[in-house]
């Protein structure tokens, strides 16, 4: 019988859910809830009513485009870490678009299909927009976005990078500090760096977001285990593992993990051995960090970056952060 190909994503995979599962406690790389069905998933939370980030941050956008503008000029290039289906970055490009005569838009991404339905669509809605989607990790993505404003004559060479969504959340803390400094390490003084930051706020509204009446980040949150099932051979009885998502004040973060409804043994295939859950354990999916303007201010001290505006909604609920490397 002919061998299978190695599938070196898999692999990956399979040896970072056996590190995960074998720890104690157990837990799982976010990073994992990204398959299309996580993704369309994940669209569908920032669609419910309790999720209040997206909103929030796409009428921030909305309200400091004009200050952005006056503030960078007109004359810039718009890159973006993590852009998706840039439905909010739209915002800005509309913004932009008005002052500028020629737009360069670089979506970095790791999702290539994403990417080009994105620049098609772009493209036909911005006559003057140059769009050049680059599909990659962020870091490596940002180091040839650079390149290539610099080389590109017809537009600007100043950089916007935009970092939205709150994804920084999603790190932790030394991992945030690391990434912004990467960043940091790509961009030239008259660049400039605008992040969306989640704030620390009332625990029920900060509970709320992640237990949606709907059940929607229920499913997120199992899709993983539904997703171990079909890549790497699981036997997950999704339904046995309760979703459990709480605010802890004292790390300022939302911590969710998923319940075994009692004691259960799943074997996962492509790791090669089995797993027990105790009733009660639980396997710890994902942290999402919340900040304070003090926070802010040192993640980009520690980065080497100057806080130069914090744009934030009238409830204090959500910040856009505008970094200027020092
Ligand atoms: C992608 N990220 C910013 C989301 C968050 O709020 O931390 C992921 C998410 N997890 C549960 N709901 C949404």
């Amino acid at each position: 019988m002919p061998r299978k190909p190695p599938d070196s994503s898999r692999d990956s995979f399979a040896l970072d859910v056996a590190r995960g599962l074998g720890s104690a406690p157990k837990f799982l790389d976010p990073k994992y809830f990204y398959d299309a069905a996580g993704s369309e998933l994940f669209e569908l939370i920032t669609e419910q009513p309790e999720y209040y980030q997206t909103r929030t941050e796409a009428e921030l956008l909305q309200r400091s485009a004009p200050a952005l503008s006056s503030i960078l000029g007109d004359d810039v290039s718009v890159v973006e870490l993590g852009s998706g289906s840039s439905a909010k970055t739209t915002i800005l490009l509309d913004s932009f678009a008005l002052s500028q005569d020629a737009l360069h838009y670089v979506p970095i991404d790791i999702s290539p299909t994403m990417l080009r339905k994105t620049a098609d669509r772009l493209s036909a809605r911005y006559p003057k927009l140059s769009v050049t989607p680059i599909a990659s990790p962020y870091e490596s993505g940002l180091a040839r976005a650079s390149t290539l404003v610099a080389e590109n004559e017809r537009a600007a060479n100043q950089m916007l990078v935009l970092f939205l969504g709150s994804s920084i959340g999603n790190m932790e803390p030394d991992e945030t500090v690391h990434f912004l400094k990467g960043i940091r390490s790509h961009l030239e003084s008259k660049d400039a760096f605008l992040i969306g930051f989640d704030l620390q706020k009332d625990v029920e509204t900060l509970n709320a977001a992640y237990n949606d009446a709907a059940g929607v980040t229920v499913r997120f949150n199992r899709n993983v285990l539904v997703r171990i099932n079909r890549e790497l051979g699981g036997t997950f009885e999704v339904e046995r593992f309760a979703h459990h998502a709480f605010y802890d004040e004292e790390t300022g973060r939302i911590e969710m993990h998923l319940r075994s409804d009692g004691d259960q043994i799943v074997h996962i295939e492509a790791c090669g051995t089995s797993f027990e859950l105790a009733a009660g354990e639980t396997i710890h999916t994902e942290n999402s960090y919340k900040y304070t303007r003090p926070i802010i201010d040192q993640l980009a001290d520690d980065a080497g970056f100057r806080v130069r505006e914090v744009f934030t909604d009238d409830k204090d609920w959500f910040s856009l952060a505008l970094f200027i490397p020092r």
